[in-house]
């Protein structure tokens, strides 16, 4: 039992509503505020492909606009091996709001690995440059 298993459960719920039709590739996503509240999200793709959203980017926004603020983790779902990484849109973001949190990344099968951003992200680009 870790101590992500309730963000990784959040994160396969919101998988469910995944609406991956051109790709095919579902994915959940769920973000724990420091409030303890957590938010999932799932890819929500488009016919004209380019207006795909993440399910990471889901999550955030559904957090920031519920007006959370400060986060602790982050996880990602999907049924395959190796286990899928954030995209660099995604990491951008999650470091915007998230900064260097622990990145949860984990299939349906029960692997699991807990990467920190600052690892998956180094060198970003932030406020603090400029
Ligand atoms: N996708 C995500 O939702 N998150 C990731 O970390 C990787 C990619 C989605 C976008 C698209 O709907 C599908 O996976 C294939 O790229």
């Amino acid at each position: 039992m870790s101590e992500y298993d309730k963000l990784i459960a959040a994160a396969k719920q919101a998988r469910q509503n995944a609406h991956a039709p051109y790709s095919n590739f579902r994915v959940g996503a769920a973000l724990r505020a420091t409030s303890g509240r957590i938010f999932g999200g799932c890819n929500v793709e488009n016919a004209t492909y380019g207006l795909t959203v993440c399910a990471e980017r889901v999550a955030i926004f559904k957090a920031i606009s519920e007006g959370e603020r400060g986060f602790d983790a982050i996880s990602v779902v999907t049924d395959v091996d190796p286990l899928t990484p954030p995209c660099g849109a995604c990491r951008q973001l999650i470091w915007e709001f998230c900064g260097d949190v622990p990145v949860i990344l984990a299939n349906l099968k029960g692997k699991m690995e807990v990467i920190p951003m600052r690892e998956l992200f180094p060198k970003p680009f932030d406020s603090s440059n400029f």
